[in-house]
């Protein structure tokens, strides 16, 4: 079963809506990738469960993620699919890892300040302990490429860093991945321009769901927030319509210059009605497609990803238990 090709490890959280931010800027590189690269998508459900979750919605919202996966065009016969909490070698390394982990390194992570800021009531240690679980995901594949949004860049910083000391520490075991950032690698929210697109974001005008419906996108999009004067430019003074123009190139493939040309003397209104259009005609499909995918079908993909993931993810763990002493 060990391939020749690189390897990708990229996984999402089933956390509720997932969104065009999370699309452009991670599923639609991990289509570009399917073929050159060994490619492991994960569903991280112990990701989610260090912010609250009920167990009836974390269930369907991780079935409803999986097909998802499928509908966008991953393909379970290039690509392995799995569940996070089925391959139990992730939270044996993220202990490992644990005891070569600094405490300032962690409390440095931006996204666990902001988390124990957004959700007080529930600063638990799993929240701290966030990103040696995300490195171990990461570092049990022998993962080459790790194609993510600009904000989990700190935390594979942290992978690469626990590599390297690991390998320092015990001799060479793991391999340093890299990051993959694309283009669309930081999708702001439609009602702040100044902030990322966020699922977890309290108006639901903040984002485009993969699963929202036509009418739905039509008014996020009319509701838009826009900049100052009327030019169609993709510009830094120009934060709103810049990530407008952005989503309408990667979801559209037209580039932006041809897009300021299309919209000059058009006016906002004219760009966000037609970007509306681009989005609804792109989620069609996926829409339709997800429809189409049944429980027996889904069930099949996931136990034949676990099981590939299982023994691809033992053969690191034993190395690493054998390095450490561990009998
Ligand atoms: P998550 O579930 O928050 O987000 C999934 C992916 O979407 C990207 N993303 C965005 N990209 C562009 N613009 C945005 N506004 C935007 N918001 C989110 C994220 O960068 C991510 O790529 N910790 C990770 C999941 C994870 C993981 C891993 C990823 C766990 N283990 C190992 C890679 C490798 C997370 O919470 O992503």
């Amino acid at each position: 079963m060990l391939t020749q090709k690189p390897i990708a490890f990229s996984g999402i959280q089933p956390s509720g809506i997932i969104h065009i931010g999370n699309y452009l800027g991670s599923i639609k590189n991990w289509l570009e990738l399917q073929d050159r690269y060994q490619c492991i998508f994960c569903l991280v459900d112990y990701h989610s469960i260090t912010v609250r979750q009920t167990p009836a919605e974390l269930r369907k919202n991780t079935e409803g993620l999986l097909k998802l996966y499928l509908a966008c065009g991953i393909d379970p016969k290039k690509s392995i699919i799995f569940i996070q909490s089925q391959v139990p070698a992730h939270t044996e390394l993220a202990w490992i890892l644990n005891t070569i982990t600094y405490l300032g390194e962690l409390k440095r992570m931006t996204q666990f300040k902001d988390k124990a800021t957004r959700y007080k009531e529930n600063v638990n240690v799993g929240l701290f302990d966030y990103p040696v679980l995300m490195a171990a995901d990461i570092l049990l594949y022998q993962t080459n490429v790790v194609p993510v949004g600009q904000d989990q860049l700190q935390h594979v910083e942290l992978a690469r860093t626990l590599a390297h000391r690991f390998n320092q520490l015990y001799g060479e075991t793991f391999t340093i991945p890299q990051p993959l950032i694309g283009k669309g690698a930081k999708i702001m929210g439609l009602d702040d321009p100044t902030k990322k697109m966020s699922k977890s974001a309290k108006n639901p005008g903040n984002y485009i769901a993969l699963t929202d419906d036509v009418e739905t996108i039509r008014k996020k999009i009319a509701r838009a927030v826009t900049d100052s004067g009327y030019e169609v430019k993709l510009s830094p003074d120009k934060p709103a319509i810049s990530n407008l123009l952005t989503i309408y190139h990667l979801l559209s493939n037209i580039p932006i210059k041809d897009l300021e040309k299309k919209y000059t003397d058009k006016g906002y209104a004219k760009l966000k009605k037609d970007l509306a259009e681009v989005i609804i005609n792109f989620l069609k499909p996926i829409q339709e497609k997800i429809k189409t995918l049944d429980q027996k079908t889904t069930n099949q993909i996931l136990a034949a990803g676990t099981r590939k993931a299982q023994t691809l993810s033992q053969l690191t763990l034993n190395r690493v238990k054998e390095k450490m002493g561990l009998i």
